[in-house]
């Protein structure tokens, strides 16, 4: 009988409701999934992603910005408290801050984010909000390796979502954000199973010298 692969470990970060966490959470109930989440950490308490973790039974970490003397210090504890979990990848899901040097040197090419909206346009935390007042049509959602950029590294997944003429920014993020899930589940499942490569912009699944 062949071996059975050991599940990829995530660990995934978040800063809000965690509806993206919670459908990697509900993927991962299936073994055949090949992924599990090891641990979710975030940057302020309180939050209903964390409660999500807990009602989970997955371990729970939080590093508040607030709580260091330097932004560095604090990219350094986040670095660190990650690596004790031995990620094989890091999910960052509505996670509303930019991780710095360390965090890159420690997982880079490891590290993906999911932003709501079709980069290149619309980076930064106002997604929905810039795509409506832009008054674009199409907007939707994207998975992509971060660099040290905002919003800028190599693309692994985009979905398209229509805009509404009566859309406001709550309607037309909740339906990326729908979008977002079954993207998230269906990508980060992909990198897990197949593998992936990175080279220069370009990210593919599977083939030798993958990164997972
Ligand atoms: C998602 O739409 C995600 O793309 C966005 O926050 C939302 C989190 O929703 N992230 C960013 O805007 C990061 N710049 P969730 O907490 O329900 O998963």
């Amino acid at each position: 009988m062949g071996r059975v692969p050991a599940p990829a470990r995530l660990v995934v970060l978040v800063s809000g409701s965690g509806t993206n966490l919670q459908a990697l959470l509900d993927a991962c109930q299936d073994p055949a999934y090949g992924a599990r989440v090891v641990a979710v950490g975030a940057d302020r308490d309180d939050i209903e992603g964390l409660a999500r973790a807990d009602r989970a039974g997955v371990p729970t970490f939080v590093k508040r910005v607030q709580d260091f003397s330097t932004r560095e210090h604090w990219d350094r504890a986040m670095a660190e408290t990650v690596a004790a979990f031995e990620p094989d990848l890091v999910v960052l899901a509505g996670f509303m801050k930019l991780v710095g040097q360390e965090f890159h040197d420690r997982f880079g090419g490891r590290v993906v984010n999911t932003h709501p909206a079709l980069s290149p346009s619309f980076p930064g935390m106002r997604g929905p909000a810039d795509a409506l007042e832009y008054g674009v049509k199409i907007t939707g959602c994207t998975l992509f390796v971060v660099d040290d950029g905002v919003d800028t590294g190599p693309i692994v997944a985009q979905r398209a979502v229509e805009v509404a003429d009566d859309d406001t920014v709550e309607s037309l993020h909740e339906r990326i954000k729908g979008a977002e899930r079954g993207m998230l589940v269906e990508t980060v499942g992909r990198m897990a199973r197949e593998g992936y490569t990175v080279e220069g912009r370009a990210v593919r699944f599977g083939g030798a010298g993958s990164s997972r």
